[in-house]
């Protein structure tokens, strides 16, 4: 595939940790290039050598295409003149490709006037095809993110828009689907019959990495539960879309579920110790922590408590889908009570994969064992392969919308995010590498745990 892409933030944490790495791996097999604009004075190099450190299975050559594919443009996005130089750019490196995307790799307060800049300037005009691509979180609430839409539906089309949610171009989110739907054995007992509860964590061992303009705007609540946990959720519990690679199918059975989500009282906000010199705010209530339980009111999951949890600067870098199995009555198995529950585990990192976890005989005992039914994906595939961002740029070359979000649950997710109001509640302060204790007496009391630990998938 040919295309031009421009990316606004190119010099923030994003482009450096994500972006770059997947053109990087992306230019194996098309042709691209690629114009980062941003507002520092910094040079293409500093920029690719800062991001080398993100590229997996390093290769010099590839890496000098990059070199030579990339352009670095400084200017404010406010700025018409910087704008007239870009459309100078642009017309010498590639106005002969038919395609181009630009990436709004930025905070939210930028997606209007960006825009808007966009079509003053006429930089995409001449471009066959033109895709928009919007970061999460998309907005700061649902009223701003309403704003947007509105804004973005007099400039462009609505086929020319891609809402991104990374998560869904993570390999094993996309296996959820595929998991669900094509082992026949799970659909009988995916349901609140046979489901005791579901966790979905999301715990990171780093803290915010230098972004505090970011995080201080938006908190762990609307980082990640808003987009990548709540679309984790939606996707291990919809019914079964009529095509699961047709995207206003997958859409209709996700709305669904968000619609009918109920939120509880049980929500545990936190920060972590040093948190507040870090962003050089003594007062800061930004919650770098966030554990709560939800319901989701139909028929298949009435009843059983879903529990999220997610925190920066905790013990490990964990992120899966935990659904744990109701235990067969006792009497059924011969009185015999000593064997744990089982469980499914869909971990997305570190150890890419899923697994059953059943119970068997030890041999020469009557002793029952866990034992795992597995699939693990980095085994065979490599951790992160393909990455998130590959998959979706390879998509959106494919004008393939399934693993973007639309509108209407993003809309949702806000209504949802705005239900838990946190402003009221506590900030527990933990020290990194542990959780705040309120969230270990939250799911104690209705007698569980957390499945923090990093298993092997195998
Ligand atoms: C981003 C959040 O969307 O996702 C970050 O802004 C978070 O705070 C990151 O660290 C996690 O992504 P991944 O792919 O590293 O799990």
């Amino acid at each position: 595939m040919k295309a031009l892409i421009i990316v606004a933030g190119v010099t923030g944490n994003l482009a450096l940790k994500k972006l770059i790495p997947a053109y990087y791996r992306l230019l194996k097999n098309h042709d691209l290039k690629i114009i980062g604009i941003g507002r520092r004075g910094l040079s293409k190099n500093k920029i690719l050598s800062d991001s080398k450190d993100y590229i997996t299975n390093f290769d010099k050559s590839l890496f000098a295409k990059l070199k030579n594919n990339f352009f670095y443009h400084k200017t404010d996005f406010y700025d018409d003149e910087g704008f007239k130089r870009l459309n100078a750019l642009i017309s010498e490196h590639a106005r002969n490709y038919h395609q181009v995307i630009f990436h709004f790799a930025t905070l939210p307060k930028h997606f209007v006037m960006l825009s808007k800049q966009i079509k003053k300037c006429g930089i995409l005009k001449g471009f066959k095809q033109k895709k928009l691509v919007f970061e999460k979180p998309f907005g700061y609430d649902y009223k701003s993110a309403k704003q947007i839409d509105r804004t973005l539906k007099r400039i462009f089309k609505e086929e020319e828009i891609f809402r991104i949610d990374h998560y869904l171009g993570k390999e094993l989110i996309e296996n959820i689907t595929v998991f669900r739907f094509t082992n026949t054995f799970l659909e009988p007992v995916w349901n609140n019959r046979y489901v005791d509860h579901v966790q979905i964590i999301l715990s990171e061992d780093f803290g915010i990495e230098g972004r505090a303009n970011f995080y201080e705007h938006f908190g762990a609540l609307k980082d990640v539960v808003q987009n990548h946990m709540l679309q984790m959720l939606t996707l291990t519990t919809m019914e079964k879309p009529k095509s699961i690679v047709d995207v206003d199918c997958l859409k209709k059975e996700k709305l669904k579920i968000l619609k009918n989500i109920k939120t509880t009282r049980d929500v545990v906000i936190g920060q972590y110790k040093g948190y507040r010199k870090e962003v050089k705010n003594k007062s800061s209530m930004t919650e770098t922590f966030v554990a709560l339980k939800l319901f989701i009111q139909n028929k298949r999951w009435k009843g059983v408590p879903f529990y999220f949890i997610t925190g920066k600067k905790m013990k490990d870098k964990l992120t899966s889908i935990f659904v744990q199995f109701k235990q067969l009555d006792c009497d059924a198995v011969k009185k015999i009570c000593d064997y744990g529950a089982n469980y499914a585990n869909i971990q997305i990192y570190p150890n890419g994969g899923f697994y059953m976890k059943m119970n068997a005989k030890q041999p020469n005992s009557s002793k029952i064992i866990p034992t795992k039914l597995s699939f693990c994906h980095s085994c065979i595939y490599g951790i992160n392969t393909p990455e998130a961002y590959e998959n979706l740029y390879n998509d959106m070359f494919n004008n393939k919308k399934t693993m973007f979000v639309s509108k209407e649950e993003i809309e949702e997710a806000w209504k949802i995010v705005e239900r838990i109001n946190i402003k009221k509640l506590n900030l527990e302060q933990y020290k990194p590498g542990t959780y705040p204790k309120s969230a270990l007496t939250m799911i104690k009391k209705d007698n569980r745990e957390w499945h923090l630990e990093v298993e092997n998938v195998l």
